[in-house]
């Protein structure tokens, strides 16, 4: 028997280069081995963006292109959508009575998001809601709706399983064994740096190269990527250790990875040649994912087949998780005994 894998993803935006090291590649090597089960989590992408549903609704179907370009195989994976499995909504009620809001205010996650935002946003406590302030235990029902025994996750994610397994531990103690204790799978690959150096590739900062880009676009960032400061002249030796072009380089094109490092140090490679070098691979890397992107693109009946089909199945296995929770916690009315 195969082992359940679920993993989840907000749909805020398109796949990039970080998602896709960090997280998507592996997935899809997951993917023959495990009963896979991918979310476009646009219920808790809307809690952080309530007021603007079409870039949700958007983003559901660029998400589900790039993980298809990325490999993604509908007949090995079963993608869907959150909002359309109405069990994760009702788990989600019968397992806030499970946590504290104490509890969801220490998740270290949480934490770090309730900071940001209020970074951004200036001192306003007010502004978080109580679906914000819930929304692992909205994830503690994506989870066990579908009995996911492995949840490949970054560092970022550990405390939602935590708190994820607390609310299973719980539950069961109290209502009897039914569900499931998830564990955490972390991938191997860390975060992906940003060009600017930065530690992590985002949207927000404003540093991401998406599987999308054009070579336009790939251009424009690769040419204003960080390298050596100390490098001045185009035939100074410089240090790859802290080039981004290197990093890049290293992981897009590991062919010739060795000249391009000698030369680097001997001085031999001035930038420029090195970045255009970068954009060209970096290119042939995408190439695959984006003739296959394009491939879906022009099939949008053939995308929400899949979404479809997808929701389909896994809204199968959340009805049956749901029948035994009604039934424990003693609220199947009508189900004949
Ligand atoms: N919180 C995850 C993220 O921001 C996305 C997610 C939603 C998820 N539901 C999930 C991840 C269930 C793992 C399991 O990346």
């Amino acid at each position: 028997m195969k082992q359940t894998i679920l993993t989840g993803i907000r749909p805020t935006g398109k796949l990039h280069l970080g998602h896709y090291f960090g997280a998507t590649r592996n997935w899809v090597s997951l993917q023959d081995d495990y009963h896979t089960f991918i979310e476009i989590a646009d219920v808790q992408a809307l809690t952080d963006n309530f007021h603007h549903p079409e870039k949700v609704r958007e983003n559901v179907r660029e998400i589900t292109l790039d993980l298809l370009a990325a490999g993604i195989d509908p007949n090995k994976a079963t993608i869907f959508i959150q909002s359309m499995i109405p069990e994760i909504a009702e788990l989600t009620v019968f397992y806030s009575n499970l946590v504290t809001i104490a509890r969801l205010h220490r998740n270290p996650t949480v934490k770090t998001e309730v900071k940001q935002k209020k970074e951004l946003f200036g001192n306003q406590g007010e502004s978080i809601t109580y679906g914000f302030l819930g929304y692992p235990v909205s994830q503690a029902a994506d989870i066990t709706a579908f009995r996911g025994e492995l949840i490949p996750v970054g560092e970022d994610q550990l405390p939602l399983i935590e708190q994820c397994r607390e609310i299973v531990r719980k539950f069961n103690s109290i209502y009897g064994e039914t569900l499931l204790e998830p564990e955490p799978l972390l991938s191997e690959t860390a975060r992906i740096k940003g060009l600017d150096g930065n530690e992590k590739m985002g949207k927000s900062l404003g540093n991401a190269i998406y599987l999308a880009d054009s070579e336009e676009e790939v251009s424009k960032k690769v040419m204003a990527a960080v390298t050596d400061p100390n490098k001045i002249k185009k035939d100074d030796p410089a240090n790859p250790e802290i080039c981004m072009v290197y990093y890049y380089h290293n992981l897009v094109s590991k062919e010739n990875l060795n000249t391009i490092c000698e030369e680097c140090k001997k001085g031999s490679r001035g930038c420029v040649a090195c970045k255009k070098e970068l954009i060209r691979n970096m290119m042939e890397f995408l190439k695959p994912i984006q003739e296959k992107r394009h491939y879906y693109e022009e099939r949008p009946e053939l995308v929400d087949k899949i979404l479809k089909d997808g929701t389909e199945v896994a809204r199968r296995e959340a009805r049956k998780t749901m029948e035994t929770v009604r039934e424990k916690m003693q609220i199947d009315y009508f189900k004949e005994k």
